[in-house]
């Protein structure tokens, strides 16, 4: 017997409130309190984004990491420090935030956007593999929503064309490929702590410098603060190419050492219910979850289903009312089209009353370009994941889920 949808004046499925909670606590008082007491909010003069990075690399096991002011700011600084410059191409992802792009641009090097696996949503290899070209200097692979791209796969086919990787972890902190964190697998990892990640200093990012090489560190270093050289004692300023002020400031660095240490349990809980999720929505024709790979460990910054209309019957607006009138939010797609069919790529205005670096190609940004990616956007449904979510939300969610797929498939 199929039940009556809360759309139709049925019960609605979600009678308790979603699970809320505290982000910040006297932990973050305490060392912003000791941050202002240093007398100096330069990271260069005080402790608190030294200790913050320290902390950060032991739990990554890295040896180096640079702060910055933004995740943006992080990807940029790792292309710069990388070499990628004017004329370039970098390879990424059409699903993404705007984040991932903008340090591209200002280097005036090309976006060149290759197409994704359809239950990833992260970068699909062979892909990535076809767009390479002459031209071609780096990889910024986003792992999405806190899944892992195949690393593997991306770090065989950069080696083997002289690439360098940069991982945009933006959205995904402790996530895990085949054992491994994210972020120590590419030449670069780039975080963001802005206030709508899994920990946030407000803004802020860091980078990690995988080589583990001094040069590489310093380097890396100088592109986030002018390209001045701020090592120990000594400060060089005579600058000799152009480099942004992306500098962390402490109070950022004390909010991030203490969030920091609630990383792996929000992580950790972020798995869990997007676990309790999948497991809750398997054989359910017409809907297919988030796919993680076995071995990998997704931290889920939000949990992503694609919907088959034909095989729900129904479409997929019918299917998002019908599920936020049992009493779940959700989301149509992610971002409202693939970054390529933006008006910045459609009309090729990076700079105002400029072409520039667009003219120094003839790359066509068309729909069609990224096939999988497009479908993507027009068939997923999002669902908000939360550290503070309680078991019950995530049954909850799926106990609705099953009641809308088995109301349409009754009508079919
Ligand atoms: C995948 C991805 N990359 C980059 C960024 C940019 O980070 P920020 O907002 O800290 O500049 C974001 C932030 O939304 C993101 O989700």
């Amino acid at each position: 017997m199929t039940e009556t949808l809360a759309i139709h004046g049925g019960p609605k499925t979600k009678e308790t409130p979603f699970g809320t909670g505290k982000r910040f606590g006297v932990e973050e008082v305490k060392e912003l309190v000791e941050a202002l007491e240093q007398n100096t909010l330069f990271y260069h003069f005080g402790n608190k984004v030294k200790t913050f990075l320290q902390n950060f690399n032991e739990l990554y096991g890295v040896k180096y990491s640079v702060a910055a002011s933004s995740g943006t700011a992080a990807i940029h600084v790792a292309l710069g420090a990388a070499g990628v410059t004017v004329g370039d191409e970098v390879i990424t992802s059409p699903i993404t935030d705007q984040g991932t792009l903008i340090g591209i641009l200002y280097q005036n090097a090309i976006p060149v956007f290759a197409d994704l696996d359809p239950h990833t949503y992260n970068l699909d290899p062979a892909s990535v593999e076809a767009r390479i070209t002459e031209r071609t200097k780096a990889i910024v692979a986003v792992h999405l929503a806190g899944n892992p791209c195949d690393m593997d796969a991306i770090m065989e086919i950069a080696r083997r064309h002289n690439l360098k990787v940069i991982e945009d972890c933006a959205q995904s902190y402790m996530t895990r490929y085949k054992g491994r964190l994210v972020g120590t697998i590419g030449d670069y990892g780039c975080f963001s702590t802005n206030d709508f990640k899994h920990i946030s200093t407000g803004d802020g990012g860091m980078v990690t410098v995988n080589s583990g090489k001094e040069e590489d560190f310093y380097r890396v270093h100088a592109f986030a603060d002018k390209n001045f050289r701020r090592f120990g004692q000594d400060v060089m300023k005579d600058v000799h190419t152009l480099a942004p002020n992306y500098r962390m400031t402490e109070l950022q660095g004390a909010v991030g050492i203490a969030q920091l240490k609630k990383l792996p349990w929000i992580c950790e809980r972020r798995t869990e219910l997007g676990h309790k999720i999948t497991a809750g929505l398997q054989s359910i024709p017409g809907i297919y979850p988030h796919q993680v790979n076995d071995g990998d460990t997704c931290t889920y910054w939000f949990y992503m289903m694609r919907l088959n209309e034909d095989e729900l019957g129904c479409t997929r607006r019918e299917f998002s009312e019908a599920l936020a009138a049992e009493g779940i939010p959700n989301m149509q797609g992610y971002i409202p089209q693939v970054v390529y069919m933006q008006p910045m790529f459609q009309q090729r205005s990076a700079y105002l009353n400029s072409e520039f670096p667009f003219s120094l190609t003839d790359m066509k940004y068309e729909q069609g370009y990224c096939p999988n990616a497009e479908l993507i956007l027009q068939t997923a449904l999002r669902l908000s994941v939360n550290e503070f979510f309680t078991d019950q939300d995530a049954e909850d969610m799926v106990t609705a889920i099953r009641k809308v797929a088995k109301y349409y498939w009754s009508k079919r």
